[in-house]
C-alpha cells in the first residue's frame, strides 16, 4: 500500500530520521518515493545527502506533492504549519507524531478534509525497536490504517488504539517509559560497581539482562509472573533480592509513575 505513494515529512529532526532511517533499511520504500523539509536547511541538507530523500524548500511544496504528509515538527510548531499548509492539504493523508495534539485540535485548524491519523513513537525508533499507538481518525479508509502500520511497524512495533483519549495512557506508558528504564539499568549497573564489578562490566550485564529479559517475554510468550517463578529456586539468591524489591514497592511506585506521566500529558494536551 506504500508502493508509488511519495511520503512527506514537515519538519527533519530525530524522529523524522528515524522513520526515514526506518523506511529505508526495511526497504518499506524507496530513498526518491520520501521527500521533507526543515526550516533548518543545513540539517535539511545533511539528512537529504545521507539517505539520498529529496529536500523541499518549502513546507507547501512537501503537502502539494506528497501522497502522505507526516508532521514531525514540535508540538508547539504545529499550528504554524497546519496554517501554512491548509491550502495544498485537502483530502490527504496526513499522519501527526506530535505529543499531545488531538485530531480534532489539527482538523479545526486546518478547516479542510484530511484523513487523518495521530501516532505516538517512542526514542528507541531511533534504533528501529520503538514502541507506537496509532489512533486512525474519522474518514480513513482502511488502506490508510495500513500505510501508516507499515510505516510505523519500519521503526519497532506498532498498536492501533481504538480511542483518542487513550493516547495519554501511551504518553504515560511507552512514551515516557524509556526514562523509567534507563534509570532502572544506571541503578542496576551502580549496584554492580558497588558489590565490586567495574563499571563496563556492570552496564554491559545491567543492559543486556533487560534487553534479554524482554525478548524472553515477547519470544515465549508466557506472562512475566510464570517466568520470574521458573528463576527463583526455594531459599535461593533470587527470591532474596525480589523480597527486597517488594520492600520497596517496586511495582506500587512503577505503577504509580505510569499514572503520573499520563495524568500530566492529559493536563498539558489541554492547553
Ligand atoms: N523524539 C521523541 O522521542 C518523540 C517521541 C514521540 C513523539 N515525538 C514527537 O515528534 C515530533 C518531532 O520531535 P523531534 O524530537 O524529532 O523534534 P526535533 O528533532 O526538534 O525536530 C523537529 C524539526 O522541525 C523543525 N521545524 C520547526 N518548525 C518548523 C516549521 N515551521 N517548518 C519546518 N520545520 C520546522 C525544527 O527546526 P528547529 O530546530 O529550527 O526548531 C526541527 O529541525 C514532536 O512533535 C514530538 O512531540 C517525539
Amino acid at each position: 500500500m506504500l508502493k508509488n505513494k511519495i511520503i512527506g515529512f514537515i519538519g527533519a529532526g530525530n524522529m523524522a530520521e528515524a522513520l526515514i532511517n526506518g523506511l529505508i533499511s526495511s526497504h518499506t520504500i524507496l530513498p526518491n518515493s520520501i521527500m521533507a523539509s526543515d526550516r533548518d536547511v543545513e540539517r535539511l541538507a545533511v539528512l537529504a545527502e545521507g539517505y539520498k530523500i529529496k529536500a523541499v524548500n518549502t513546507n507547501t511544496g512537501i503537502a502539494a506533492a506528497s501522497d502522505i504528509v507526516i508532521l514531525a515538527v514540535k508540538p508547539q510548531d504545529i499550528a504554524a504549519v497546519l496554517t501554512e499548509i491548509r491550502e495544498e492539504i485537502k483530502d490527504k493523508l496526513i499522519i501527526s507524531i506530535a505529543a499531545g495534539v488531538k485530531t480534532r485540535t489539527i482538523s479545526d485548524t486546518l478547516l479542510v478534509p484530511v484523513r487523518l491519523v495521530r501516532a505516538m513513537p517512542n526514542t528507541p525508533a531511533l534504533v528501529l525497536s520503538g514502541a507506537t499507538a496509532l489512533f486512525i481518525g474519522e474518514g480513513c479508509t482502511k488502506e490508510d490504517e495500513k500505510a501508516a502500520l507499515k510505516i510505523f511497524d519500519a521503526v519497532g512495533k506498532t498498536v492501533v488504539l481504538k480511542d483518542e483519549a487513550l493516547m495519554d495512557a501511551v504518553t504515560g506508558l511507552s512514551g515516557s517509559g524509556p526514562a523509567y528504564v534507563f534509570v532502572i539499568l544506571e541503578a542496576m549497573a551502580d549496584a554492580g560497581v558497588r558489590m565490586g564489578l567495574p563499571r563496563e562490566t556492570a552496564s554491559l550485564l545491567a543492559n543486556q539482562t533487560l534487553f534479554g529479559a524482554a525478548k524472553m517475554v515477547m519470544d515465549v510468550k508466557r506472562h512475566p509472573a510464570e517466568l520470574k517463578d521458573m528463576v527463583a529456586s526455594p531459599g535461593g539468591t533470587t527470591i532474596a533480592g525480589l523480597k527486597k524489591l517488594e520492600e520497596g514497592k517496586v511495582r506500587a511506585t512503577i505503577m504509580e509513575a505510569v499514572e503520573a506521566a499520563t495524568l500530566r500529558s492529559r493536563e498539558l494536551s489541554k492547553t
